[in-house]
């Protein structure tokens, strides 16, 4: 048995191959069926014809929708027509179960498609989309491992709001409240006093009720935190990181690439260092274009879209004013209307796709801020408790995963960065 990527590598044209798969498009003329065959790894052509196959295989080969699963055995040969000018003439054509009628035709609703999202993550782009994702992962891990990180796995049951309290997913645990997971970072923090380095990936939850195309309810956050590293090295770690996972998304899926129109070379020539930006000059910039803000005023999708659409390269939005940001962050010692912190902003128009910043130390601090946003400091005494027994300065930073594949894929939707997305309107399937 071989992939299909094998076989239309043309090593053995003219030989017998024999693959197994799904049936992606079908059509039969008199007494020859033209059955293109799908497998994890790509297409082929087959050519079925009566009486160079046995007998009982012609009716069934002859009926058989698409999605049926099949196994053909047959010889290699060329065929300009073909995709990949490669066809395989089948000798056996075995329907190893026939598909009722697919529910999914060529021109379908979005809402059809995410219906029947089970099905559709068979298609071409979904599964490019899911193995350019695993092979940025792939990078990540890596990385992490060749810088001495270690990977730690955090709850994601919890008591406390790192990012946004009204954004947060209740739960019943037992005879009490509990959320779910928007962050793992507190828990990082506290294991940096032991391991130094420590990253994770976990899903995180985000009650977002707004529909827009870059937030999901949960997605899957690779966070990192480590001790004894400022603002500025933290940045460096992301630029490394975020290097490291383009260049195995370049490398390993080409293919995958190309048939989303994502070519390969851009993401190759992007290296650090990334520009940067203060919150300030993102200001300065945004109104000389035209865009009604000013001091205060976030950057959500439009003007972050306004600052990297005519940029190829990730740029570094620094520096943002505290009433931005949560109350967690380092003052900046330079400016105290402003944190050390970072937002890395994906160019091309996609807007952040990374939030980081070195923690602050100071425990009044931190207590007044908590206070002023109206948070019981009682769930946050342990996290209060690390400033306490030999706290240290360090720095982390959440990186979205599904933005950045909606980045690297050029995807219009983050729902299709995910196979099975969870937004406002959707828990099915
Ligand atoms: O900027 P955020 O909220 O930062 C944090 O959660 C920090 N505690 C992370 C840390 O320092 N350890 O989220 C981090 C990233 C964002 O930059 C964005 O890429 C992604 O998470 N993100 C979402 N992705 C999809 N859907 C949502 N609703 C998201 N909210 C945040
Ligand atoms: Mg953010």
């Amino acid at each position: 048995m071989q992939s299909i990527k094998q076989v239309l590598s043309g090593e053995s044209l003219g030989q017998p191959v024999s693959i197994r798969g799904w049936i992606y498009r079908t059509r039969s003329s008199g007494g020859i069926v033209f059955a293109v065959i799908r497998d994890s790894s790509g297409i082929v052509q087959t050519t079925v014809k009566k009486g160079d196959v046995p007998d009982e295989n012609f009716g069934p080969a002859s009926n058989a929708g698409i999605e049926s699963a099949v196994e053909v055995e047959g010889i290699l040969a060329e065929d300009d027509r073909a995709p990949g000018g490669l066809e395989i003439r089948a000798s056996s054509f075995k329907v190893v179960a026939p598909s009722e009628p697919f529910p999914i035709t060529e021109y379908q609703s979005t809402e059809l498609l995410l219906d029947k999202r089970h099905l559709w993550i068979r298609s071409r782009e979904q599964t490019a989309v899911t193995k350019i994702k695993a092979a940025m992962l792939r990078g990540a891990r890596e990385w992490f491992h060749e810088n001495d990180y270690v990977e730690v796995t955090p709850p994601m049951i919890t008591a406390v709001a790192p990012e946004d309290s009204t954004t947060l997913f209740q739960i019943k645990y037992f005879d009490r409240i509990a959320y779910l997971s928007q962050s793992a970072q507190f828990y990082l923090e506290s294991l940096i006093y032991s391991c130094e380095r420590v990253w994770a990936l976990t899903p995180s939850f985000r009650a977002e009720k707004s529909r827009t195309p870059r937030h999901l309810a949960e997605y899957w956050h690779l966070e990192m935190e480590a001790a004894w590293v400022n603002n500025d090295d933290n940045m460096k770690v992301q630029e490394e990181l975020v290097t490291a996972m383009l260049e195995h998304a370049a490398a390993g899926c080409r293919a995958e690439l190309q048939l989303l129109k994502r070519d390969p070379a851009s993401l190759r020539k992007i290296s650090p260092p990334f520009d940067r930006m203060s919150y300030a000059e993102a200001m300065d910039s945004l109104q000389a274009g035209g865009c009604e803000v000013s001091w205060g005023s976030d950057l959500g999708a439009v003007e972050e879209r306004a600052l990297t659409k005519e940029r190829e390269t990730p740029l570094f939005v620094v520096n943002y004013p505290k009433e931005l940001k949560p109350f967690y962050m380092k003052e900046n010692p330079e400016d105290s209307r402003t944190y050390k912190n970072s937002d890395l902003l994906a160019p091309e128009g996609y807007g952040e796709i990374i939030g980081g910043s070195e923690r602050e130390t100071d425990n009044s601090l931190m207590v007044d801020r908590l206070k002023e946003i109206g948070e019981s400091l009682e769930n946050y005494q342990w996290y209060l408790d690390l400033r306490k027994y030999g706290s240290v300065p360090h720095s982390g930073f959440g990186l979205g995963l599904e933005r950045m594949v909606t980045w690297v894929c050029r995807l219009e939707h983050i729902r299709d960065a995910t196979p099975f997305p969870r937004t406002v309107a959707r828990v099915y399937p």
